[in-house]
């Protein structure tokens, strides 16, 4: 593990405080919310017990808020609920039957929308066709879409059997998705012929076909919605697309009540090691987590047109476009595509058009937007919104600054929501009617979560450290699927418990200010962060190498001005191989294929030989130094051949 880089931190002391006219209505004011940090402190089970008695419904109360057996968390033990239920049933109940809770826009103009009590009777008829293929409570089903409503509902329809979902983003590769969907043992697929994505359909449905040409034996069935009507081929006995099945079953399903510790989704995430980790989380924790903090911090208001601009392939959408908003009955705005060359203000027009009130994204898209001009979006009208978020990655103050007045008219708070796949929701955010903001700062903890920056002793070190959490929460990562050793091995033991204290290392340097704000630097670990997207160095070097001219390569991010990072990979070739620019761009083009278009290195240096300690150790640090263009800094005692360095050097 890298230290964090102490220069990086942000000297940035302009103060944000709520916006009046916001502040006057929002849902947690600062006394309420000086009583729920009280309340937390004093009996922190207490708090989330209220809470999941209060926000959720329940089939059966638990006997246990939680048993925690680090790093073994189990919550809201022997309680039995539906995540479908809460996100549906309850709304037909409680005045939201006619409410729109999906309102969706194609990227070529196409719009569908759906009541509470439209999407209640399509998850049902998805997931009794779920059921007539042979899928039961405990299996795993894969999720390969275009952002559809489709999309959406399969994800609930498989909560709503009791079917954990695996969602493999629409970008990754064949290859990725075959990887995915082995680890996970799925028995079915559900994919569409494709989607519309920067005025191209992108097909899905032929990368189904190839990861499963390459074995992956438990996948028996393969459900194609049909979106951009190319031709398919469809395998018979296997594929079934959805718009056959659907007549042929009934809207009648009731949902399955499931233990609050079921396993609700598998969602795979980059590590340090070549292999993507399978983030195991839970049903009850999981949906009252998402729920409280999607009410909380985007201050959930009953005529909130909310949009959340992620992809539900990524924990965002899964916990921000789906869960979270239909839990607590919002209407949810839903976009297939992405600004683009003939559409550059497309998210301009469609706040405009949809009356958004609460938009979500992420720095590196604001960063781009913030490229293209001032111009673009104040030709729209953006006077719906009334709340800012943005997600994934450290956002500049200067990004900030122009989201608040370019776009937020200096009306609307922003929150920075730092999260992560394992964490579940979001953990350390402002309260928009609450907290004073500070551009670059996620200002606090949520009530209820208590997060610290320490050393690798466990001592504070808030001066510049590793962000930890110090006490379970119901939204965390229960497991990594089929393997408790890495889990515990990646979270709880890079800083050993001290005094009977866990702490979850969450693999990102911060600091805390004087007001007790946190800052987060980045990540310590081997994980690339390219446009908000979770990418590890070994699973860029295993793509690498799995070429047959590559001999070795290593791979480090290089600060990049929209996209944070960008991939710089160094490679030595096999015997016999001529480091030419054709073959630059195969390489390139081969991790396309191995991983997906995200992968995709900005630059490829060929070279004879890397930096190593003597034992053999890469030293990306020395590596990250030579890609940024900055001298060599820090120690280079331990490097085995001083000479290779002056020869990386001389090749740039
Ligand atoms: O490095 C942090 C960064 O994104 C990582 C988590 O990535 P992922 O699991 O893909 O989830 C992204 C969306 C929740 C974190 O370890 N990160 C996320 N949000 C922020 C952030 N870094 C700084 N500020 C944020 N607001």
């Amino acid at each position: 593990m890298s230290q964090p880089t102490l220069e990086s931190i942000l000297q940035e002391n302009r103060l944000f405080p709520p916006p009046p006219a916001f502040a006057q209505q929002a849902r947690i004011t600062p006394e309420r919310y000086e009583q729920l940090c009280r309340e937390a402190e004093r009996d922190p089970l207490g708090f989330w017990e209220r809470l999941a008695r209060e926000e959720l419904h329940w089939f059966k109360p638990w006997q246990q808020v939680l048993q925690w057996d680090p790093p073994q968390a189990q919550w809201f033990v022997g309680g039995q609920l539906n995540l479908s239920y809460n996100c549906l049933d309850r709304h037909l109940e409680n005045g939201r039957r006619h409410k729109t809770a999906l309102i969706w826009e194609g990227e070529p103009g196409d719009i569908r929308t759906l009541t509470y009590e439209q999407l209640h009777q399509e998850v049902c008829r998805f997931a009794n066709g779920l059921k007539a293929l042979g899928i039961q409570t405990g299996d795993r089903v894969g999720i390969y879409m275009p952002m559809i409503p489709e999309a959406a509902m399969a994800m609930l329809a498989c909560a709503r059997i009791g079917a954990a979902h695996t969602v493999v983003f629409g970008g990754f590769s064949a290859e990725a998705l075959k990887d995915r969907l082995r680890d996970a043992e799925a028995k079915a697929v559900i994919t569409a012929d494709g989607g519309w994505r920067k005025d191209a359909i992108v097909p899905l449905k032929p990368q189904v076909d190839l990861a499963l040409a390459e074995g992956v034996p438990s996948v028996e069935k393969v459900l194609v919605v049909q979106r951009t009507g190319q031709a398919v081929e469809m395998t018979p006995g296997r594929d079934i697309w959805w718009h056959e099945l659907a007549p042929t079953v009934s809207e009648d399903c009731p949902a399955q009540p499931m233990d609050a510790e079921a396993m609700l989704f598998i969602l795979y995430t980059s590590g340090t090691t070549g292999k993507p980790k399978g983030v195991v989380h839970t049903t009850g924790g999981y949906n009252l987590y998402a729920h409280i903090t999607c009410q909380w911090i985007f201050d959930l208001q009953e005529e909130d047109i909310y949009w959340c601009t992620a992809d539900v392939g990524w924990i965002t959408g899964h916990s921000y476009i789906v869960y979270g908003p239909l839990s607590n009955g919002a209407t949810v705005f839903m976009y297939e595509g992405a600004p683009r060359p003939s559409k550059p203000d497309c998210f301009w027009e469609l706040i405009a058009r949809h009356r958004i009130s609460i938009f979500y994204t992420a720095p590196t898209a604001i960063r781009a937007f913030m490229k293209s001009g001032d111009a673009l979006p104040r030709q729209h009208d953006l006077s719906s919104l009334r709340l800012l978020g943005t997600v994934g990655e450290p956002i500049n103050p200067e990004a900030w600054i122009w989201y608040h007045t370019v776009i937020g008219n200096e009306r609307c708070p922003i929150v920075d929501t730092w999260w992560q796949t394992e964490t579940g929701g979001i953990m350390i955010s402002p309260l928009p009617g609450v907290t004073a903001t500070k551009p670059g700062s996620a200002t606090r903890p949520f009530p209820g979560i208590q997060a610290d920056v320490v050393d690798l002793e466990g001592d504070p070190a808030p001066a510049g450290g590793y962000l930890v959490i110090r006490q379970p929460w119901p939204g965390m990562m229960r497991t990594v699927y089929k393997d408790p050793q890495r889990f515990r091995a990646s979270y709880w033991e890079k800083i050993p418990p001290k005094d009977g204290q866990y702490f979850y290392f969450a693999g990102d340097g911060a600091h805390r200010d004087e007001d007790g704000y946190f800052w987060v630097m980045g990540r310590v670990d081997d994980v690339i962060s390219v446009a908000g997207h979770r990418l590890g160095t070994m699973e860029l070097e295993s793509a690498l190498v799995s070429h047959p001219a590559v001999a070795e390569a290593a791979v480090v991010g290089r600060p990049d001005e929209l996209k944070g990072e960008a991939i710089v990979a160094f490679v030595i070739l096999s015997d016999g191989q001529e480091g030419s620019e054709s073959l630059r761009q195969e390489l390139m083009q081969h991790v396309v294929t191995e991983i997906g278009a995200i992968a995709r290195p900005s630059e490829i240096r060929f070279t004879d030989a890397l930096p190593k300690t003597r034992s053999g150790k890469i030293m990306r640090r020395l590596l990250r130094n030579l890609a940024a263009g900055s001298g060599i800094s820090g120690d280079t005692s331990t490097l085995e051949d001083r000479g290779v360095l002056e020869r990386l050097r001389q090749e740039v």
